[in-house]
């Protein structure tokens, strides 16, 4: 008898166990809860973390309602692929219902679009633009909700151009500038870095580069190379662009820490418009930045979720736009 007990409480352990490990899915699980897996590439990312958390909101508050209720698990990728494919891996063997997916590098998207298309998990790719032919490999069932990086460079450039002296503050007829990119195997630093240049360009200015480092999308990285850019060429540069915000913070450091003045002797430009950076434009102390609307890419990307669990054909891409920001 004490043995029969003590096998039941086991099992009964085991069935316990598993309810709480597993991600739970509507499958076979609650029927009106929507299970949603979130791989992020990187937890400690000023942008994504206010993305991750937009989008967890939005769909726990905003899109439960009583008849359903959707269920978000994030899953910090550390900026490591194997660790992001375990975790996807683990997302399938759990049956999410969708999957949210911000690679950790791009060129993986083939290998997540083949996983879960044998396991019939819509997956929905977010921030980080995978190859259009790997959306391709399973079409109406993968999709991409992002903005057009090149739209973003783009404004910086002519966030530039319309200055009063039109990017040349030493008057020698060239836009001097720095390069600060974030991680080159993404396209939101390879196109932010192009066509930043080419909006200079195709203003009739003459861009001449005189740094270009990767900063990872790193504050502390940023302020770094600013200052070694800064130390290296001081005086004849006239602009610092950044591929984002975090590094425009760590710049703008690296600025005042040479005794250079934004809007003064020199100009600062980044991505994002984190709230700390509107500030900073407003205040002058950085040129401009452009808007990389997260509430929005985090609302598309929960509602194409959904319209893939509801078992709706996908469009490959959901585009959102950049807005420019700059000093009234
Ligand atoms: C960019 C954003 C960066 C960083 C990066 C991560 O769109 O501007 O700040 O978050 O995504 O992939």
């Amino acid at each position: 008898m004490k043995k029969w007990i003590s096998m039941l409480l086991t099992l009964g352990m085991i069935v316990g166990l598993t309810s709480c490990g597993r991600t739970g899915s509507s499958k076979d699980g609650d029927p009106n809860t929507v299970e949603v897996g979130v791989a992020i590439y990187k937890f400690d990312d000023n942008f994504m973390t206010l993305y991750r958390e937009e989008l967890q909101r939005y769909f726990e508050e905003d899109l439960s309602q009583d008849g359903v209720r959707y269920h978000v698990t994030l899953v910090d990728g550390k900026g490591d692929q194997a660790e992001q494919t375990n975790q996807i891996d683990n997302f399938i063997a759990n049956q999410v219902d969708v999957l949210i997916c911000n690679l950790v590098q791009a060129s993986s998207a083939s290998t997540v679009v083949e996983k879960c298309r044998a396991a019939n998990i819509p997956v929905v790719f977010i921030n980080r633009e995978p190859a259009q032919e790997d959306l391709e490999l399973w079409p109406g069932r993968t999709a991409y909700v992002g903005a057009d990086a090149r739209q973003s460079g783009t404004f910086q450039g002519e966030i530039i151009a319309d200055t009063p002296n039109q990017g040349d503050w030493n008057g020698n007829g060239t836009v001097d500038y720095v390069m600060i990119m974030g991680d080159p195997e993404n396209v939101d630093a390879q196109y932010r870095t192009e066509y930043s240049v080419k909006a200079l360009e195709d203003a009739g200015l003459t861009p001449r580069k005189l740094f270009e480092q990767r900063g990872d999308w790193d504050q502390a990285k940023g302020q770094e190379l600013a200052q070694n850019a800064l130390t290296q060429f001081g005086d004849q540069v006239d602009v610092i662009f950044c591929n984002n915000d975090a590094m425009a913070l760590g710049a703008a450091q690296a600025i005042s820490a040479a005794d250079r003045t934004v809007g003064r002797d020199i100009y600062l430009v980044g991505v994002d418009a984190l709230e700390e950076c509107q500030k900073m434009v407003q205040a002058g102390t950085m040129t401009g930045t452009v808007l990389n609307d997260h509430v929005s890419q985090a609302h598309t990307a929960a509602e194409v979720a959904i319209r893939a669990v509801n078992g709706e054909d996908l469009e490959p891409y959901y585009w959102v736009d950049y807005v420019k920001v700059v000093q009234p």
